[in-house]
């Protein structure tokens, strides 16, 4: 039976239950994220719960994540899970209240959850539809309301693609569950941190391509540019660095996954296995970029 965590206690999913009155449930009003395990060793959990008690302080949710407490937890989820390739899903809501008030109650203590996903996608050719962007302008918040999103990949899939690239004022903004990069010859493109999710492996990818001196730039991309990429890659804590193989019916490159993609991801592979292997947790963390917003 797979163990999950709520508020303290660890407890087979089927015993685990949350109020009707949780403003998680009401409003969706929470955050979360999806934290990688390889070998049982949890992935870049240092810079996805600063981005959580960034978004945490964001919406004002009185809580911070320390990492000695959750890497404690989400350890002894991955060893009851049985070690592995997983990811972890990890959410907290503003909590329960006695009535339903959009304005919050103070005094409400989050809900804290967290539990094994499997299995992990992993890396794989993508085929992409463009679909407007229809979001809120705060998708900096890796927020638990994810409607929009839903319904992008829903519609992705309804048309036989596994993901949906969303398009702004006629710019790339990001994926429904990714964020996006584009190849033009020896340059790398990324739309810049306005209006999107400040993805962990994006972070993690541009900081290695500016190591290995990749022309990468965080520039804003005209949509019809996509028809003269040479490659376009996805990112993600799950996917790492995917190809897109084609973008609405139409082959990207040679249709084949490129030659620039499978450097990035040997480079980001080696990483993690440095990082893994403890050398390069805390002292030689990947940086900020100067001048670039992280969000975390
Ligand atoms: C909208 C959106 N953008 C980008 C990403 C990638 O973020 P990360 O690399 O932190 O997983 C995700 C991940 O779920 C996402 O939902």
């Amino acid at each position: 039976m797979n163990t999950v965590y709520l508020d303290g206690q660890f407890l087979p999913i089927d015993q685990a239950r949350v109020s009707v009155m949780d403003r998680g449930f009401l409003f969706g009003d929470g955050v979360y994220e999806v934290i990688p395990s390889q070998d049982g060793k949890l992935v870049f959990l240092d810079l996805h719960l600063a981005r959580l008690n960034s978004n945490l302080k964001a919406l004002q949710i009185d809580y911070h994540c320390e990492m000695q407490e959750w890497t404690d937890i989400l350890s002894r989820l991955v060893a009851e899970h049985g070690g592995g390739r997983c990811s972890l899903y990890l959410q907290l809501t503003r909590g329960v209240q006695q009535f339903r008030s959009h304005v919050s109650a103070p005094g409400v203590q989050p809900t804290r959850f967290a539990m094994v996903m499997q299995p992990n996608e992993g890396t794989r050719g993508m085929r992409v539809i463009t679909l407007p962007d229809t979001r809120w302008h705060n998708c900096e918040i890796k927020a638990i309301t994810l409607l929009a999103n839903v319904m992008y990949q829903q519609e992705a899939k309804r048309q036989g693609a596994d993901e949906a690239l969303l398009v702004r004022d006629g710019l790339l903004t990001e994926g429904a569950a990714s964020n996006v990069f584009v190849v033009y010859g020896t340059q790398v493109h990324t739309p810049p941190l306005e209006g999107i999710l400040p993805g962990i492996t994006r972070r993690v990818l541009l900081e290695l391509l500016h190591r290995h001196q990749v022309d990468c730039r965080e520039l804003p991309i005209p949509v019809e540019q996509l028809a003269r990429a040479d490659e376009i890659w996805l990112t993600g804590s799950t996917l790492q660095i995917a190809p897109v193989l084609a973008v609405d019916g139409r082959a990207v490159g040679n249709g084949e996954p490129g030659t620039a993609w499978r450097r990035a991801l040997h480079w980001y592979q080696r990483y993690l296995q440095v990082r893994r292997g403890g050398q390069d947790v805390t002292s030689n963390r990947i940086g900020v970029p100067a001048g670039r917003g992280t969000g975390c």
